[in-house]
This record gives C-alpha cells, sequence and structure tokens, in this order.
C-alpha cells in the first residue's frame, strides 16, 4: 500500500497572497506542494522559475513537488535544486533533448526525489527504460498548461500498467483531479493526488483536502484486485 498524498496545484492560487496560500493548504491537510513550472515553449503557459521557487521555500513546511513543463530541464537542473524542490519532475517528452539517465542520476546524487510525467497521448511504454530509477511517474489527465480542465479517464490504463510492471515508486496524477474522479484514479492504483481548482476553489479547503483523502484511501488499488 503506497501512502495516499493530497498535492495542491499552486497553479490555482492567489499568487497575490502566495505565502498566505501556502500556509492555507498546509493548515488544510496538504501534503506536498506542487509547483507548475512552465516555459512558454514545451507547454503554451508561461508561469514561474527557480527564484519564485526559492521564494516558497522560506515558507514552506511540506515538500516542494515541481512538475518541470519545460524543454530544457538540464539547463535549468541545478538552478531548481538549489532552490529547494523535493522532488523533480520532468517530462518524457523532452528526451530526446538529453540524456536522461544522468539527469536522474544527478538529481538523486543530491537527495531529491526524481519523476517522470507522460502526457495524456504519450504511450506509457515511452517510460520503460528509467522506470527502476524513478521515485515517481506523473500521469497527466489533461493536457498539460492549464488548470480548471477536464479530466481525461483514459489515461487510467497507464497507472495499472505501472503497477502490474512492477514500478513501485509513487503514482501521481494530474488535471481534473477532484470529488468526482479521485476514485477511479486510487481505483487504477494512482496514490499522489494534484488538484488545482478542486482544492483552492473550494470555500472550505480542510475539509475538501479530507474528502479527497477520504474517497480516494477507500478505492485506492481496487481496480487491480478486481473488487
Ligand atoms: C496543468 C498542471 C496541473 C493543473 C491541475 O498543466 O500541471 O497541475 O494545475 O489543475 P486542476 O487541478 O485545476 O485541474
Ligand atoms: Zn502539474
Amino acid at each position: 500500500m503506497h501512502e495516499i498524498r493530497i498535492a495542491p496545484s499552486l497553479l490555482a492560487a492567489d499568487f497575490a497572497r502566495l505565502g498566505d496560500e501556502i500556509a492555507s493548504v498546509e493548515n488544510a491537510g496538504a501534503d506536498w506542494l506542487h509547483l507548475d513550472v512552465m516555459d512558454g515553449h514545451f507547454v503554451p503557459n508561461l508561469t514561474f522559475g527557480p527564484f519564485i521557487v526559492q521564494a516558497m521555500k522560506k515558507v514552506a513546511r511540506r515538500p516542494l513537488d515541481v512538475h518541470l513543463m519545460i524543454t530544457d530541464p538540464w539547463r535549468y537542473r541545478d538552478a531548481f535544486l538549489d532552490a529547494g524542490a523535493d522532488l523533480f519532475t520532468f517530462h518524457v517528452e523532452v528526451a530526446q533533448h538529453g540524456d536522461v539517465g544522468a539527469l536522474l542520476d544527478s538529481v538523486r546524487a543530491r537527495g531529491v526525489k526524481v519523476g517522470m510525467s507522460i502526457q495524456p497521448d504519450t504511450p506509457v511504454e515511452r517510460l520503460l527504460p528509467w522506470l527502476p530509477r524513478l521515485d515517481l511517474v506523473l500521469i497527466m489527465s489533461v493536457f498539460a498548461g492549464f488548470g480548471g480542465q477536464k479530466f481525461m479517464p483514459e489515461v487510467l490504463p497507464k497507472a495499472t500498467w505501472l503497477r502490474t510492471a512492477g514500478f513501485r515508486g509513487d503514482i501521481s496524477m494530474d488535471g481534473g483531479i477532484g470529488s468526482s474522479t479521485i476514485a477511479q484514479a486510487a481505483a487504477a492504483g494512482v496514490n499522489v493526488f494534484v488538484a488545482g481548482t478542486a482544492v483552492f476553489g473550494a470555500p472550505d479547503r480542510a475539509a475538501r483536502i479530507a474528502q479527497l483523502r477520504a474517497a480516494a484511501s477507500g478505492a485506492y488499488g481496487t481496480a487491480a484486485a478486481g473488487a
């Protein structure tokens, strides 16, 4: 059984009050803080870089789960590690731009957990060469770039495939995760849930995180168990 973790995506936060928003979701029970870094090239949106991550690190009490939607994670590796990333996740779709194995090893050599993310239209088999060296796989259940999109259930078999393939790390899902979608993700074997709109848009964030956690815990792995 992998630990169920709720990771609110700060993309949905009020950036004019970022420190307060971090404290708010941490007090509400967030396990990780999911930081959506976008370069305006790998994805059409442009968000923030290491400078903001460093500012968040000063006030955060929970791990920083950095999701790099950028074309060149090799170039910015040290900047994000120095800024305080606790998890460093980049996309398999940029693999042709550099030595993935060397990147994985160099991040882990600094004691930081490393992950790879896959877009909805990327076959999960693309991760095979690196699976044993990953701490986490981030399955996109929307096309990366923007919050508030509709959950894509067609990606769910990727989680089941990973568990069946013997992947023992964390499986995270990102995009459109909320009260009506989290149970099916957990049933497929997902144990880390990125939720932006569902958490930051909730009138009571603690109640929402508790509700998400309960729904995920109750459903975790049941699809694999054939329940
Ligand atoms: C999209 C981001 C997601 C997104 C989640 O590229 O990676 O983390 O912010 O947003 P919601 O939970 O609002 O669908
Ligand atoms: Zn994300």
